[in-house]
This record gives C-alpha cells, structure tokens and sequence, in this order.
C-alpha cells in the first residue's frame, strides 16, 4: 500500500498515489464478505457513509441495493475515478478528511460501512478515526467493518488491527452485534479478515 509519511499531508500523499495509478489494492469489485453479511443479515438501509472508498465498488454495491450512500474519500482523484467507473442514482462522491469530517455530516448517518481506509492509516489516526464513526452516526447506528486481522503478523501497511485495540478503539461506545470471519475474501486475503458488526450504544442516562 506504501507508507504514509507523517511529514507529508494525507491529501498529498493519496492524491499522488491515485494520480501515479498505483493502487494495487482496487480489484475491481466490491469486497466479496458484504455479499455474505447481506445474505444473513439483509441489506443496509437508510443513509450509510463509507470512508475511503477509492473507485466506488463498495459504494456502488449497497446504493444498487437501495441504500443512499456517500463515498468520503481525501483524493479528489479517486472521487473522480469513482464517478466515472461506479455512478449509481443513490450514490454520492465527495472529497474530504474522514479524520476531519464537514459539519453537514456530522450525525447524519445510520450505517458506517468500513472497508480498506483504517487499514491504510497509520495507527497514530486509529483514535481519530473512531471518534469520526462515532461523531457521524445518528444515534444508535450501526457500524459494520471489514477489519484486516493480518494473524501472520506483517508489517503493515496495510496495519492488522488485532483484537484488543478493537475493544479498545470501539469497546466503550458501542455493542457489538455479531463477528465472523467471511468465507468469501479477495485471494490474498482469505483468512486474514474478519467482519465485525456493531451499534452505537445510546447516550447515557437513557
Ligand atoms: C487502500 S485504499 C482502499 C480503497 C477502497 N476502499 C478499496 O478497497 O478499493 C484507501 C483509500 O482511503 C483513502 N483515504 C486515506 N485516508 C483518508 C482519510 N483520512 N479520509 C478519507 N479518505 C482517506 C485513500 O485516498 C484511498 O482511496
């Protein structure tokens, strides 16, 4: 995936990987274990933000499934590309920060559908990144993610995240709802993924 230098901005550093074409990580559809959450679980509804969608697969799958879903990503050339090769009526593309979202995100969301971007960010942001899910949902939504668990213990990047920095990072704010690992993967992915599905706890006092 290539390291993310801490000196360089993040916008810098991923708008120079979609503008060089390495992106070695894109295979061209979406990511097989959403086929398999839908199948037991059904399908998304309501409003869902994916962060870091690259060219739109992910997005692309659940708006044709009905959902309306935003595409969020920090390259303004991968919103482009994911306009061209993945346009669907219910899907929205926009450039930002996850790390930083717009205010006219903020609390809109049902669903936050992970896929690929924590994995990418060096774990110095995993903290930021949460608290983004968190400050995104409308309350009691969802968080439904593909962690990449790496148990062979490469360095990243991509970063395995293992299981107690997802108690840690996500423990406290929200109940998890189910956890598997998906039988259907990319092939050089097959055994290092799980599916982790989890709701926003309601605020205290309730
Ligand atoms: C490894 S790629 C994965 C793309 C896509 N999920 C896929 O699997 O094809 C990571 C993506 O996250 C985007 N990204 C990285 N940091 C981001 C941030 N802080 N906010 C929004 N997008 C980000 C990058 O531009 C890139 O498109």
């Amino acid at each position: 995936m290539g390291e993310e230098p801490a000196n360089r901005s993040l916008h810098e550093f991923w708008e120079g990987r979609w503008q060089s074409g390495e992106t070695p990580w894109d295979h061209g559809r979406h990511a097989p274990p959403w086929e398999e959450f839908v199948e037991r679980e059904g399908a998304p509804a309501g409003r869902i933000l994916i962060p870091g969608p690259g060219s739109g697969h992910d997005v692309k799958f659940f708006a044709s499934l009905g959902a309306d879903v935003t595409g969020l990503d920090i390259s303004p050339s991968a919103v482009a590309a994911a306009r061209k090769r993945n346009p669907h009526p219910n899907a929205t593309y926009r450039s930002g920060n996850f790390l930083d979202p717009d205010p006219d995100l903020l609390g809109q969301f049902d669903w936050v559908i992970e896929h690929t971007c924590l994995c990418a960010m060096d774990p110095g942001h995993w903290e930021g990144y949460a608290r983004s899910v968190r400050r995104l949902l409308r309350p009691e939504g969802f968080f439904l993610a593909i962690f990449y668990r790496n148990p062979h213990d490469e360095e990243g990047p991509p970063h395995g995240i293992d299981a107690e920095t997802i108690e840690r990072l996500f423990g406290n704010h929200f109940t998890q709802l189910k956890s598997w690992q998906p039988e259907r993967a990319y092939e050089s992915r097959a055994g290092r993924e799980e599916l982790r599905w989890f709701r926003l706890k309601p605020p205290a006092g309730r």
